[in-house]
């Protein structure tokens, strides 16, 4: 069955120059149909009154004075950090060992596993993400429960086995050999099952024996298509206990390149403490970046050099990194992407474009994981994945909107003073 909705209509021409990468339909016609797997796709976009001619037969739903944009792309959260969000610490080391790891502890049961994965997927719903790349924690009963929740529900999501098993503590730690064989297991399970997908977590190279990286890298070589997800370049403690683990390593980073961990669908949070070698590597091997910016803020880690990475060429995008980041709204992590722009860079601060900032969170994101003309975007073929904003969703919001005089400032207002009150609907393919 076609469908139809007429609103405001945002999309993201890839190939334009990043701050003017939107394309804007004040009236706009979205037609979404079947493909052959049977999920929605964009099947026509563009001018109402130019488009709807031609399906005349059409069933219209109308929004009027609503925006639809692309459902955002959520490139790193860990959805068994629900309960850990706001927890101060001195860094990341001491956020883990006093918060993060005695919460993951829990998620050995299915049960305790699938009510956090009901309420996780419930929170990026309402908060219009339709596409997360998540961490699970070491327990496989913790990926069982949230593939089936986001199967139940029809999302696009990534998620694998946290690989830990080393200087982690009893209850959340595995073992070598058989975390390999269950994340096999899983792959052949979940991967490619409808709109699910598997990513190879090892946690950071702090946690993984070099046999478990080592075994990582195998199984990233044997299972080409499946995605890899860690962190890297946090923090400097994080940093200088890696030098101490692998003292003859030239970076970070390399440690993961030894192992066979980068390539294209590989996506590391953080990546802040990087240099130009490091990221020319990013860019060499095709690995994308999730940029963190609430989470970074939160826990003091840095700031990601946004002219560092153009420089480079590598991909990167947003993700909101909850429990460390601070909120699983999109409009935060972009406002806070903004802040890092202006205040974090080397060199002169960035006015990081709200086309840009929207882009980093959409069609970006969607690119920089290898989905592009796939989700985050509504492009005709995209999967129907979108969300139908309300941008006087508040008084002041409203009020403001009324003085918005150009796409830019009705964006930007949008990304400093919008939250899940400003989404009215999120629709799934
Ligand atoms: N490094 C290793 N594990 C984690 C985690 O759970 N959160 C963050 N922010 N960094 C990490
Ligand atoms: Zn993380």
């Amino acid at each position: 069955m076609m469908k139809a909705y007429r609103a405001s209509i945002l999309r993201f021409n890839d190939a334009a120059p990043q701050d003017q990468c939107a394309v804007y339909e004040a009236d706009g016609l979205l037609v979404v149909g079947p493909n052959a797997a049977g999920l929605q796709v964009v099947v026509a976009v563009g001018n109402y009154a130019s488009l709807a001619p031609q399906f005349p037969d059409l069933d219209v739903e109308h929004f009027p004075g609503r925006i639809i944009s692309p459902g955002f792309v959520d490139m790193h959260v860990h959805y068994p950090q629900l309960d850990v969000i706001g927890s101060p610490a001195d860094g990341l080391l001491p956020w883990l060992e006093n918060y993060t790891f005695p919460e993951e502890k829990r998620f050995v049961t299915p049960e305790y596993s699938a009510q956090a994965a009901s309420f996780f997927i419930a929170e990026l719903l309402r908060n219009g993400v339709t596409t997360a790349l998540a961490f699970a924690t070491s327990h496989v009963a913790s990926v069982n429960a949230l593939f089936a929740e986001a199967q139940h529900k029809g999302l696009r999501l990534i998620t694998g086995k946290c690989l830990m098993d080393q200087h982690v503590p009893d209850g959340v730690r595995d073992t070598t050999e058989q975390s390999l064989l269950d994340t096999e297991a899983l792959i052949n399970q979940w991967h490619s099952a409808g709109r699910l997908g598997y990513a190879i977590t090892p946690r950071f190279v702090c946690s993984c024996s070099a046999a478990q990286l080592s075994g990582a890298g195998e199984l990233a070589a044997k299972y080409p298509d499946v995605w890899i997800q860690s962190h890297v370049a946090e923090n400097f403690e994080e940093i200088a206990w890696v030098k101490r683990l692998y003292p003859t390593s030239r970076s970070y980073l390399s440690v993961y390149e030894q192992f066979g961990l980068l390539r294209p669908k590989a996506v590391y949070a953080h990546c802040i403490h990087f240099d130009d070698a490091d990221r020319a590597l990013m860019h060499s091997s095709g690995t994308a970046a999730a940029v963190c910016p609430t989470s970074n803020l939160f826990l003091g880690s840095g700031f990601f050099d946004y002219a560092g990475a153009d420089q480079a060429g590598f991909a990167y995008g947003l993700a909101s990194d909850v429990g460390g980041g601070t909120s699983f709204s999109p409009f935060h992590t972009m406002l806070a992407a903004y802040y890092v722009g202006r205040v974090g860079q080397t060199k002169q601060g960035l006015s990081l474009s709200p086309q840009h900032l929207w882009w980093q969170h959409t069609a970006g994101a969607a690119k920089a994981i290898g989905l592009q003309g796939v989700a985050g975007n509504l492009q005709v073929g995209c999967d129907a994945d979108f969300v139908v904003l309300n941008p006087q969703a508040t008084p002041l919001l409203a009020r403001r909107m009324a003085r918005a005089n150009s796409l830019d400032e009705l964006l930007f207002a949008l990304i400093v003073m919008g939250d899940d009150r400003v989404i009215e609907k999120t629709v799934l393919a």
